[in-house]
């Protein structure tokens, strides 16, 4: 096992380089395989995350196919990306990154694929430490698997030394014998004075017509420089645990990618007291935040910088997003929120619809159908059916009846409805904004109301009811 290394242990001269231009061709979709998620968060975000320990903000990433997507989803990597107009190889991608390198000054450079989400630290920081120590041009981790598949092969000299890294589509068994296991996870480090030069020796003579910055390490070794293989596999880690060193490449390894991050990261809340009934089909993205005695029944999903708080309760099939729940608020099941607040005693669903903006103040309830946006229920205010609360504020103690509406937009403009305190708004009302209802006033069901309800007040605004004989049948 690597140990855990505390932070800052990165001398100042070494930064960090991230590889995220390739399409992701094996993904067959239309946006950047880096950005394809984990638990709502960019395959990219995750390799970040990993980065920023060592290095604080002293990494790049090199972004092509899908650069304004990359760009629009994580803005924070703007102004710190290199280009690389055409995916020429991993080769060329680092090519295209080392004059920005130089001008950074850095003595060594870490680069990882991009597509690598799960990969420690630590585990960087060690290949840092141990490259470091060994006075090494060239280092990379590598890793044993029972099937090498279409990684990179590790070729050794019968004395164990490492000679090349040969990509599966190149691999002749006839001149490299049988592979052994050991691949390539796709995380180098490089010493800049010493690669520099091997930089322009790289060639696409190969199946793929590609610049390989895995050449590097043949290139290396020919020209008399210590090269290094850390195999992290080497003290007897778990096999499940390989996963955190590979490459996510297609759909089906996105999701045995996903599986893993999910259920450490539900084991670890569950430790943390938090109560995940089903938990294996419970989803929490990296950023969630629960407190103790938080309780959430799967199938549920909660991300982004979602807050659950103590005694809050999410039951089955709620997708939540950035929302806070505090004390005691409740969600009934098959409930949609995002950017929403039910304060504490709050009380949702089955089937509500809580959008951006949506706030639900304490021992306010909303029931089913009901879909709430940029609006605010008051305290122990209720919307118990059927209704559409956009861009409205509502007092404590209203009642909405069920089918009420608020027409907040008129084909151009969002307007507000403004409710008071202890004011009934009866059934299958329209609010047509901008309008406002004073406080204890009262509308009769199937009222439009297009003007101000003064407070105390009772506005009718339908039709009278009128009773007429029938004809008689003919
Ligand atoms: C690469 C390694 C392989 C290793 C594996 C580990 C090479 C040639 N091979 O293979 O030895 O076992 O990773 O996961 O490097 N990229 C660019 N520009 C390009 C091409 C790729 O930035 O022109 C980026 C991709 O976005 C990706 C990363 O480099 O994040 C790796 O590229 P990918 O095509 O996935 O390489 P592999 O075939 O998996
Ligand atoms: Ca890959």
């Amino acid at each position: 096992m690597i140990a855990a290394m505390p932070e800052n242990v990165v001398p100042d001269t070494v930064g960090g380089l991230v590889l995220a231009a390739g399409k992701g061709t094996r993904m067959h979709s239309l946006k950047p395989k880096v950005l394809h998620e984990l638990l709502g968060e960019p395959m990219l975000w995750y390799v970040h995350q990993a980065l920023q320990p060592l290095f604080g903000e002293k990494y790049w990433t090199v972004l092509g196919f899908g650069a304004d997507q990359v760009l629009a989803r994580l803005p924070d990597v703007a102004q710190r990306h290199v280009l690389q107009p055409q995916q020429l190889g991993t080769g060329h991608a680092l090519q295209c990154a080392w004059p920005t390198l130089r001008e950074a000054e850095l003595t060594h450079v870490l680069v990882v694929n991009g597509d690598t989400p799960l990969v420690p630290p630590a585990a960087l920081a060690n290949l840092v430490h141990v490259a470091l120590e060994a006075g090494a041009s060239v280092a990379f981790l590598s890793i044993i698997l029972n099937d090498p598949a279409a990684f990179g092969r590790v070729v050794r000299h019968s004395d164990g030394e490492v000679a090349a890294i040969v990509e599966a589509k190149d691999y002749d068994r006839a001149k490299y014998g049988y592979p052994t296991g050991e691949i390539n996870a796709g995380i180098y480090l490089l010493q800049l004075d010493l690669v520099e030069p091997l930089l322009q020796q790289l060639g696409n003579n190969n199946r793929s017509g590609e610049y390989y910055i895995t050449d590097l390490i043949g290139l290396a070794k020919a020209a008399g420089h210590t090269v290094l293989a850390e195999n992290v596999s080497a003290e007897g880690m778990d096999p499940q645990d390989a996963i955190l060193y590979l490459g996510v490449n297609s759909p089906a390894e996105l999701v045995t990618a996903e599986e893993y991050l999910r259920r450490g990261i539900a084991s670890a809340w569950a430790a943390r007291h938090v109560l995940l009934r089903s938990p294996d089909l419970v989803r929490i993205g990296p950023r969630v935040q629960l407190q103790p005695g938080a309780e959430l029944h799967g199938p549920c999903e909660v991300y982004g910088q979602s807050h659950i708080a103590q005694g809050a309760l999410v039951m089955s099939h709620c997708w939540i997003k950035d929302a806070l729940l505090d004390a005691g608020a409740v969600l009934h099941p098959f409930s949609h929120v995002e950017q929403a607040h039910l304060h504490a005693g709050a009380v949702a669903g089955p089937y509500a619809r809580l959008r951006p903006g949506a706030v639900m103040e304490q021992g306010s309830r909303v029931g089913n159908f009901v879909e709430m946006k940029k609006a605010r229920l008051g305290p122990h205010a209720k919307a118990s059916h059927l209704t559409y609360l956009g861009d409205a504020d509502i007092g404590a103690g209203t009642n909405i009846g069920a089918g009420t509406i608020t027409c907040n937009y008129d084909g151009t403009r969002k307007h507000l409805t403004k409710i008071g305190e202890h004011v009934f708004i009866g059934s299958n009302t329209a609010l047509v904004a901008p309008v406002q209802v004073g406080d204890r006033a009262l509308v009769g069901a199937g009222s439009v109301i297009t003007d101000d309800v003064p407070e105390d007040t009772l506005a009718l605004a339908r039709g009278r009811q009128v009773i007429k004989s029938k004809k008689p049948a003919p």
